[in-house]
């Protein structure tokens, strides 16, 4: 139950200690202007002016696990052809990116973060004539594809690591870290999965080489030269192919040491070096797994335009379950505060509320649709970049089967229809599905114009036309209800203000608008969602705005006709 001691941990650090600080609501994190400071190589694709280098800060994601997303060959096993297929179905969603967890040839000891060959595709999902097809679709429907970049450790069956292990003299051989004992002891006790003993013994070369997880995954040596240029290259790789990004797999990390377990200021200075290899090509993003206390990985942004373009916010997503769970937004607001609110400018970050190494979302909330709803209208209309996690749209829950670890829970088939296989796949699936696919699957939910996925499909649509919401400025507004949350989203030519109710009853609420940019204005507030208008708003009403929202209610307001 990893979420849960971190879900307490996310409260006893608000409980304990981290003062919400001054709120700079003028934090400006559009992105950076281009100037003559921004590295662009002159020579690569970043000449090119039909390029969008800033698409991913509105982009709407959605993760995908590969195995479980559609079967095109009725081998139980999703794959890159059933993605290809599935692609319009992304399109209708709104979806703007895909993140792939890893593809690449795995003996699977990890699900896949176990790779075994760098610029290959695993068999199971297909070919690299397949992943050049899914660009080009994926592409012509406007949607970006970003891999998994897993460059902490590789797995122990990666030609890198078969020579490293061969001999003392191989030239490979320190592209691992190795010590004739173990050098240091950095194991993690919240990741148990992973084992406590981070230093296994070779007999072949005499020597112990360090794994931070599991000992099938050892550690690349970033201390080694080549092995920096090795791993540049293979981004390289696939940029070359048409990728357009990374997410950069325990990147927090690269480098650890006697002194440093993660956020070594050696990592910082190579994610900088990586950073130079996106801006090469001009579009292509870096979004860094990266843990730690929110003043450490804010770091990784590093000053907004030369490390990661975006970080993934663990702490916020802590602050989500502490949030849902406690019906009070104060959690949120304050892991804001605490991150997005202190990034420097142009720096942004990804907003998830499950992924594959948690349980999912859905299932915590208890299969309440309404709840769902609410939680994603407040993971969509939140600045930064929104990642969904596959059927997440559609709620899938947990699954009972365990394959690999406990966290197959949220890694089981896609459902996409009332079938015995969810019309996964025509055969036995690999892991055996969700018990809730019989009534949340894309077929049932399709046709119901309440169902979860047409709400998705709404609120995406709704995040998608205004991009306010992914990159406008971020105001929290004060209720006098505890259960209530409002922020108000303002860019230079458009504004939004969202409330939303956490608590499982009604509320009536008044906001103070007063010292926001709508404090000053006249007009009335309609409800973009449903269409519905709500009191009229003037400066006597600005400091005690009414707002009626039912259980789990929220509203997405315009101001129409000041
Ligand atoms: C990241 C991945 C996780 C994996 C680990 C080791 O945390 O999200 O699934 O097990 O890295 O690669």
């Amino acid at each position: 139950m990893k979420w849960f001691l971190l879900a307490l941990l996310a409260l006893s650090a608000l409980i304990c200690g981290c003062s919400s600080g001054d709120v700079n609501n003028d934090d400006d994190h559009s992105a950076p202007a281009d100037d003559d400071t921004h590295a662009v190589d002159d020579d690569a694709a970043g000449d090119d002016d039909t390029l969008n280098p800033d698409w991913y800060r509105t982009a709407t994601f959605m993760q995908i696990f590969l195995r479980s997303f559609y079967d095109s060959n009725g081998d139980g096993i999703g794959d890159l052809r059933g993605l290809i297929v599935k692609l319009p179905y992304l399109a209708e969603l709104g979806i703007g990116a895909i993140w792939l967890n890893p593809i690449y040839p795995s003996p699977f000891f990890d699900s896949g973060y176990d790779v075994a060959d760098y610029e290959a595709i695993n068999p199971d999902y297909g070919t690299l004539d397949d992943f050049r097809e899914l660009l080009d679709r994926a592409h012509e429907l406007g949607i970006r594809i970003v891999m998994d970049g897993v460059f902490n450790h590789s797995s122990w069956e990666n030609p890198w690591f078969v020579e490293s292990r061969s001999s003392r003299d191989n030239p490979k051989h320190d592209w691992y870290v190795w010590g004739d004992e173990p050098l240091f002891d950095c194991h993690d006790p919240l990741e148990p999965e992973f084992g406590q003993d981070r230093w296994t013994f070779d007999e072949t070369v005499g020597q112990y080489y360090y794994h931070f997880f599991r000992e099938q995954m050892p550690d690349l040596n970033y201390e080694n030269a080549d092995l920096r240029e090795a791993v540049k290259n293979v981004v390289r790789f696939w940029f070359d192919l048409g990728v357009d990004g990374f997410r950069l797999d325990a990147a927090h990390l690269y480098y650890q040491d006697a002194e440093y377990c993660w956020n070594h200021p050696k990592t910082h200075a190579f994610l900088k070096e990586l950073r130079q290899v996106a801006d090469e090509y001009g579009d292509r993003v870096f979004v860094g797994e990266v843990a730690g206390a929110p003043e450490k990985v804010i770091e990784y942004l590093g000053d907004g335009r030369d490390e990661l373009q975006a970080i993934i916010n663990f702490n916020l997503t802590y602050g989500f379950y502490a949030s849902y769970f406690l019906h009070t937004p104060w959690p949120i607001e304050t892991m804001m505060d605490l991150t997005y609110e202190r990034f420097p400018p142009g720096g942004t970050h990804a907003v998830y509320q499950s992924n594959h190494d948690f349980y999912r979302m859905f299932g915590l909330l208890l299969g309440d649709d309404d709840w769902a709803k609410m939680t994603s209208v407040v993971q969509l209309t939140l600045p930064g970049i929104a990642f969904v996690y596959y059927g997440e749209e559609v709620g899938m829950t947990n699954g009972h089967e365990v394959v690999v670890d406990y966290r197959d829970a949220a890694r089981t088939p896609m459902h996409w229809d009332a079938s015995p296989t969810a019309g996964f796949t025509t055969r036995e699936p690999w892991i055996a599905l969700a018990p809730n696919h019989a009534t949340h699957n894309v077929a049932v939910e399709d046709g119901d114009p309440h169902s979860l996925l047409n709400h998705y499909r709404r609120v995406i649509a709704i995040r998608n036309a205004r991009p306010v919401l992914a990159e406008g400025s971020y105001t929290p507004v004060v209720a006098d209800s505890n259960h209530v949350f409002a922020d108000l989203r303002q860019s230079a030519d458009d504004s939004l203000l969202v409330v939303i109710n956490f608590s499982a009853k009604p509320q009536e609420a008044t906001l103070d608008l007063s010292p926001t940019s709508w404090g000053g204005r006249v007009g009335t507030p309609r409800d973009l969602y449903s269409g519905a208008e709500l009191p009229h708003l003037d400066a006597f009403s600005a400091a005690a705005y009414p707002v009626s929202l039912p259980a789990y209610g929220f509203v997405i307001l315009e101001l129409v006709g000041d």
